[in-house]
């Protein structure tokens, strides 16, 4: 077992100019100026021992005003007597996407670099918040820098093969500062400061994508030793409600593939346009207030988010072309998490949903696009726009082949060892296809396997699983009978007791040939306009603008107008362009729609609906 040989640790990050000594520590010290929508301060890193010569540092860096570079030769900056000196800098030419290479020539004997810094209202990763945006009377700041923005706020060596632990303080600025509670990607306190003054600590070591901050009106509340949730005052109650089985599901977890490791584990739940559904922030993982359903029906997310603390935080993706690493394994093992809970056929109907998911990426891409192999080839390419759900849902199905082949005992405590082995280290596709041959598989396991097909093929490989839903085969004969001609009253007792992935399943197999007047008997029936649930109502539109049933107007323009997950977004726009007269119509809510989306939304939004003026 430890007489692997992996092949060497993987080539350089094509979307990091990052260069130079190792910085295994940072001190960031900010204010947070909501007035002036900046954060300005220091970041100040530390090198593991006094350089033994003279050395250039490189940091991206996306945007910053640069002020000043020092360096000092102890490793502590703040009460050191000693004088600090002036550094060279130089910053090369803008490029859109991974932004300016900051050059720092270190003298020998330098241990410690501090770069005095400010950010520009703009910067990718910020979305400040006006109090209209939230749902209470105060400004909001939250950062998302996963996958190259952690640049656009701190010039930091911004690959996920770099990790380094840290500590923050942070500085709430203006009148409303005792009000406002700062958190961060670390240990975070639970009340608000009254002077403003917040200090973080992550003893564990993080990629630069894992930084997070977020600032605005917020209280705590407890739902376990270990588990709470942040959430603005009025969202408060219902997400307790929501996600009182967080505690459930770290145990789970753990019993699945050992220790959780990062102390607490906590949710924020963040106005209502974050532009994702959720975000494995360490300690604290943020997420969208459209998984409030008040039935609990779309916690599968926070499974998700949560199995990234194992998948993504402990063992990382070494670059974004290994995106499938993170995320094809966080699939796998949030629905081993959800079928702990809840069962095997609620587990399989989330299968189902992602499998139906992946079919459709996959037509969109075509049958021989490179996208759709698991390891992606990103240089030179935007990764915001490179990921899609073929990391997520094709790499599930990599492990669930892997299951069907071993049997779930020996890949489970492949997948414990795997955690434990390479904990707070990052793992690449070549890495991992040699682990994986030389630990798990048999030879003829592997030929069966056939992981070149895999990692490097398009679509999905002859054999590949298929899941099966008795719940949804239910669905589907509601469905069979709809087409048959029942009317839908006819079929309302057999849906009582339906989950919301029951009814996405039935929406999703509605045909597209429905006309306004059948969805209007549907709607009379079961309410979709006035569900409660995003998700559904993202599956419910395509088919109300298809067939131009204009009662579902007023609540698409409503959910365009407050919702900015970019996931629903996109489908949205797409088919209202698609109707008559759609791309005006699309231009119209979207120019009111675009002050509260966040610049991950309005990036692909601005080139797909146009007209942003
Ligand atoms: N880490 C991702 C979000 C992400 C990916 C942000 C790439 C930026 C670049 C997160 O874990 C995620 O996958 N979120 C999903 C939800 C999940 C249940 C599939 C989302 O936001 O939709
Ligand atoms: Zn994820």
């Amino acid at each position: 077992m430890t007489a692997t040989a992996l092949p060497p640790s993987p080539p350089a990050d094509p979307h990091s100019y990052a260069q130079g000594p190792a910085l295994p520590h940072l001190r960031l010290s900010l204010t947070v100026d909501f007035a002036q929508r900046t954060l300005a301060g220091s970041a100040t890193w530390l090198l593991a021992a006094p350089l033994p010569a003279a050395t250039t540092l490189v940091l991206d860096t996306r945007d910053l005003r640069i002020e000043r570079a020092e360096a000092f030769s102890s490793a502590d900056d703040h009460t050191a007597a000693e004088a600090a000196t002036a550094l060279s800098y130089a910053l090369s030419t803008p490029d859109p996407v991974l932004g300016q290479a900051l050059r720092l020539e270190l003298p020998a004997g330098t241990q410690t670099v501090r770069i005095a810094y400010s950010t520009r209202p703009e910067a990718a990763a910020l979305q400040w918040l006006s109090p209209a945006q939230t749902a209470g009377e105060h400004p909001f700041l939250f950062t998302q820098s996963q996958a190259i923005l952690a640049r656009t706020w701190l010039p930091c060596p911004d690959s996920p093969g770099r990790r380094f632990t840290y500590e923050a303080t942070v500085e709430v600025l203006g009148p409303e500062r005792g009000q406002l509670l700062a958190l961060m990607s670390a240990e975070n306190s639970q009340s608000t400061a009254a002077d403003g003054r917040y200090h973080f600590r992550q003893p564990q070591p993080v990629p630069a994508y894992l930084l997070a901050l977020a600032v605005g009106r917020l209280d705590f509340a407890p739902l376990s030793k270990r588990a709470g949730i942040y959430a603005e005052p009025a969202t408060l109650t219902r997400a307790v409600h929501e996600f009182t089985e967080v505690e459930h599901m770290i145990t789970a977890s753990e019993q699945l593939y050992g220790p959780y490791r990062w102390g607490k584990y906590d949710l924020l739940t963040l106005p209502t346009s974050f532009p994702f559904g959720g975000m494995e922030n360490p300690c604290v993982t943020f997420v969208t207030p459209t998984i409030i359903t008040g039935d609990r029906s779309l916690t599968s997310l926070v499974a998700h988010e949560l199995a990234h603390s194992w998948s993504g935080n402990l063992v990382t993706n070494a670059t974004w072309n290994d995106f499938w690493l993170n995320e094809g394994f966080t699939v796998y093992f949030e629905r081993r998490i959800m079928e702990q809970l809840y069962g095997r056929a609620y587990a399989d109907m989330l299968q189902v949903l992602g499998e139906a998911d992946l079919r459709h990426t996959m037509e969109e891409l075509g049958a021989g696009n490179p996208a759709t192999h698991l390891r992606l080839h990103l240089a030179g390419r935007d990764p915001d726009d490179g990921l899609n759900d073929i990391a997520y849902e094709k790499g599930c199905l990599l492990l669930l082949a892997i299951e069907q082949l071993v049997g779930r005992p020996r890949l489970d405590s492949f997948i414990t060892e795997y955690f434990a082995r390479f904990a707070f280290q990052s793992m690449d596709t070549d890495r991992f296809a040699a682990y994986l041959t030389q630990v798990l598989l048999t030879p003829a396991e592997a030929s069966q396997l056939n992981l070149p097909a895999w990692l490097d093929g398009p679509g999905l490989p002859p054999g590949a699983p298929v899941a099966r839903s008795a719940r949804f085969a239910a669905v589907d004969a509601a469905l069979a009978r709809l087409a048959a001609g029942t009317p839908p009253t006819d079929l309302q007792h057999i849906t009582t007791e339906w989950s919301s992935q029951e009814w996405e399943h039935f929406l999703r197999g509605l045909p597209p040939t429905l006309t306004a007047d059948d969805l209007s008997q549907l709607d009379v029936t079961f309410h979709f306009n006035a569900s409660g649930n995003a998700e559904l109502l993202a599956a419910w539109f395509p088919l109300t603008l298809r067939a131009g049933y204009t009662p579902a107007d007023a609540s698409l323009e409503k959910f365009l107008l407050h919702v900015g997950r970019r996931k629903f977004l996109v489908p949205l726009y797409r088919a209202l362009l698609a109707t008559p007269g759609g791309r005006e119509r699309a231009q119209t809510i979207y120019r009111r729609a675009r002050p509260n989306y966040h610049s991950v939304a309005t990036s692909t939004l601005d080139e797909l609906v146009g007209g942003e003026g």
